[in-house]
């Protein structure tokens, strides 16, 4: 694995999350496969979980890893080509990025979108722009349009509670494969696609699952990612028999960045998990109480949103791994 920035670049899906699983049995197995290696994490944006698993992810593999926060701490970098740099940036890319991949042996890089300009979120400019001039792998933790050490988690967080038959199988045999739905919840700012982009990426790459989409008229994601995943407006149908469900919301792909529809009926409820297989709830995380998730599945024992954050580190450190390997 070169560099990490979608499930386009796992040889071996199937491996990658047997390896984190093996990770969180033993934290330690390869406490010396990073020693002396370095990984720089540059966040142009604000995170907890992202920022905190990847460290110790680093630190359980040997790695020394520092942060630095670009917004805050950082120059403000330019990334455009042929920028005429009189405005607010201070520092191209084109610097910054080599003098990085002098320091470090793996570049971590969190770059939200802009939710303005889909071509250039979509083309992934920022993230691409690490890679054309870091001149080391670049691991991503979050870019414009997909976050795929979130969805590596929460495929071994899927894998890891089916396989432990916590689940009642619908199937007479128990050998059904599960069905998972992710639903488009309320919220009150316009969030990227990120999240649901790379959930359906690697949901529907894993290929064990039945997958079902669901979100009201305008929500439709690009169809590079949810191809091969079954797409309803109607929520109720959607959850029906359901054995994982994920809630995220996301602003409009089309009319790109926008919020056509804020109806807390697509809010998660008791009610609603009744018509599901005792599903277990899932959430990335951060979470707004009562406007994307209610209090009564949060707090309920359904919710996995912990067991489901936890697995963050085993998700970084079997990429870091992977990329360590491939150095
Ligand atoms: N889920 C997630 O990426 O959390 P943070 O934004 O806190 O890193």
């Amino acid at each position: 694995m070169k560099n990490f920035l979608s499930v386009n670049e796992v040889e071996n899906l199937a491996h990658l999350i047997t390896n984190a699983l093996a990770y969180k049995a033993n934290p330690f197995k390869d406490a010396h496969l990073g020693d002396r290696k370095r990984l720089g994490m540059l966040f142009l944006n604000p995170s907890m979980r992202t920022r905190m698993s990847t460290q110790i992810a680093a630190k359980n593999l040997g790695m020394d890893a520092i942060v630095l926060n670009v917004g805050q701490d950082g120059w403000m970098l330019e990334f455009e080509d042929e920028a005429i740099m009189s405005g607010s940036t201070v520092e191209h890319v084109k610097e910054a990025a080599p003098v990085l991949g002098k320091y470090f042996d793996i570049l971590g890089v969190r770059t939200f979108p802009s939710l303005q300009n889909k071509s250039d979120d979509y083309s992934e400019l920022y993230i691409n722009q690490f890679i054309k001039y870091a001149g080391v792998p670049v691991l991503s933790l979050e870019s414009a349009t997909l976050h795929p050490l979130q969805s590596l988690t929460d495929l071994i967080t899927i894998q890891e509670t089916w396989n432990s038959s916590a689940l009642p199988r619908r199937g007479a045999g128990g050998e059904v494969k599960p069905k998972i739905v992710l639903t488009w919840a309320p919220h009150v700012k316009a969030l990227p696609q990120c999240v649901a982009n790379s959930f359906a990426q690697w949901i529907t790459a894993w290929g064990e699952a039945d997958f079902v989409i669901t979100h009201p008229e305008d929500y439709e994601l690009d169809e590079r990612f949810t191809r091969g995943a079954t797409i309803t407006h109607n929520q109720d149908e959607a959850l029906k028999d359901a054995d994982f469900v994920y809630i995220k919301n996301w602003s409009t792909y089309k009319d790109y960045g926008k919020i056509y529809c804020n109806d807390p009926e697509w809010m998660l409820t008791n009610e609603k998990l009744a018509a599901t297989n005792n599903a277990r709830v899932m959430h990335c995380l951060p979470v707004r109480r009562n406007v994307e998730l209610s209090d009564e599945i949060l707090d309920g024992p359904n919710s996995i949103v912990t067991q489901q954050a936890g697995n963050r580190v085993w998700a970084a450190q079997a990429v870091l791994a992977e990329l360590l390997k491939s150095r």
